[in-house]
Parts: C-alpha cells; structure tokens; sequence
C-alpha cells in the first residue's frame, strides 16, 4: 500500500466516523443555517494569521477563499488583493458576509467545493485560502488536487492545534472524544501529491470574560464540582473586579504550499 492510499483513505474513515454525519453535505448545510448567525461571536479574530496572510499575500492580484464563512479572513484580507472570491456552499454564512458589506472586490460564490472544481467559470487565483474548511470533506485527494490547480502561486491551508479552548478540550477528554488533529494529516496529504507545504505556527490568543462563576460554569460544561472545574482552569484564570478573565493561547497551523513557478 503506498503512503498516498494511506493518508487520503485514513481522513475519509476518520471523516465518515464523525458522528454528526456532516460528511454529507445536506447535514454539513443545516449545520450552518443554525450556526451562521452566531458563527462570529462564538470565534476569535485571527490578528497574528492575518498579518502573517498579508505579508505574504501582496502582490497577489486574486484570493479565492475557499469555505469562506462569515468573511473573518476574506474581509481583513480583501485590501490586499484586487479580486476576491469569497465561495462557500452555505447560503446562510454568505449572507452574513453579505450583510457586512464587503468592498466592491469581493465576489461571492454560493458553490460546493466539489461542485466548484468541476466548473469551467471558477478560474485559477493567484492565491488559494482554505481555512478550516476540508474537515468533512471525505475526497481529501480531489479537494487538494482542485486547490493546488486553482493556485497560481500560493496555497494556505489553515487548521488549528487540535487542542481548542482549555474546557472543550478537558470536556472531550472526559468524554473519551478527542478531537482529531487534522495539520498533520493535511501535510502528509500534501506530501503524497507531491508538493513540499511549509508548515508555521502563528499564536493567537483568546479571551472570555465572565461577570460571575455561574456564568464561566455555564460556558464551560464539565461534569465536574464547580471547585474542581475552577481548579483545573486555573491556569488560565483571572479574578477580576467583575468576575473572571478566561485566558488562554492556541497555535494556528499553516501549511503554505508555493507553486514551483512562483
Ligand atoms: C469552520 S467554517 C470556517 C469559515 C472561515 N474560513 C473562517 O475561518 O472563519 C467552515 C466553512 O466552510 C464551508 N464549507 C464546508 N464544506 C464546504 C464545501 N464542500 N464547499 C464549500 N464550502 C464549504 C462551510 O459552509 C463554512 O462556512
């Protein structure tokens, strides 16, 4: 068996055996027309990745986003470039970029992936973004394929650590449901087709503030005695005037493929 089978049939195992099925777009689709309106609130912003995404966009002329969202990176990104395509399969997130008024450069795409790469019309940008946006994508191999055939320069595939805020980690831990981490198989995917990704670390950091104990419980919900749930978050803890200060740092993983000619 050659390492190619390996990486792409271990991530549509690991994809088909996500519980919620959202390896079906149909499932993948009411999971965002419930989320989308409170998408933006429940994320960090990425200042550190967009900076880093900046640099080394410029003097790219077009970005295609692929799974694009809400818009957290298109929107901050969109002054670097003169054309943008902001695609996604879900109206619903569209629409909430749509409602924030994107700049005239930014064209949005209503397109699944798969549908997008078999679509004449949707031609190569110099750079393609995916930023979390392949985890339930069980062809692995054709998405990256059609992303790297997109990209005239440069490809950036983003994931994060795996590890999460510290209670979601603890809570899948407890339940005996570690969340997979998708970088490495991403770089290996990447590998097996041949290119060479570098893969950076950008540190972001992520804070909650909570006006009193009940409400850090609520956020939290671990199956523990409230001393123990302020134990083990300890670390991250800081008694403020108001209520707590949650703070904690996360690594966002970038694989940055640049095509040969670039
Ligand atoms: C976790 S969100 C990330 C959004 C944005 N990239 C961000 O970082 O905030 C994943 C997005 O990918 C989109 N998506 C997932 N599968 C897709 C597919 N097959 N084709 C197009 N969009 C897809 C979802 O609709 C969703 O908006």
């Amino acid at each position: 068996m050659t390492l190619q089978t390996d990486v792409f049939d271990e991530w549509a195992a690991q994809v088909r055996a996500v519980r919620s099925g959202r390896w079906q777009p149909e499932r993948d689709l009411a999971f965002w027309r419930e989320k989308a309106a409170g998408y933006d609130a429940g994320q960090p912003s990425l200042p550190n990745t967009v900076t880093w995404l900046r640099e080394r966009l410029a003097p790219a002329h077009s970005l295609l986003d692929v799974g694009a969202g809400t818009g957290r990176l298109t929107l901050p990104l969109a002054s670097e470039v003169q054309q943008v395509t902001a695609l996604d399969h879900s109206p619903e997130m569209l629409a909430v970029l749509r409602s924030k008024n994107p700049p005239a450069q930014v064209n949005l795409r209503c397109q699944a992936l798969g549908d997008a790469l078999r679509d004449p019309t949707l031609s190569p940008h110099d750079a393609v973004l995916s930023a979390w946006s392949l985890a339930y994508l069980p062809d692995l191999r054709g998405a990256l394929t059609g992303l790297l055939r997109l990209a005239r320069r440069d490809l950036f595939v983003l994931e994060d650590d795996g590890l999460g805020s510290p209670h979601v980690t603890l809570r899948r831990t407890l339940a005996g449901q570690p969340r997979p981490q998708r970088a490495p198989s991403l770089h290996r995917a990447l590998k097996a087709l041949g290119e060479e990704p570098e893969l950076h670390r950008i540190g972001e950091v992520r804070e909650l503030t909570f006006p009193h104990t009940a409400a850090l419980l609520a956020q939290a919900r671990l199956p523990l005695p409230e001393a123990e749930v302020l134990e083990v978050l300890q670390p991250y803890l800081t008694a403020v005037k108001d209520g707590w200060r949650y703070r904690w740092t996360f690594d966002v993983h970038v694989l940055h493929v640049r095509k040969a000619h670039s």
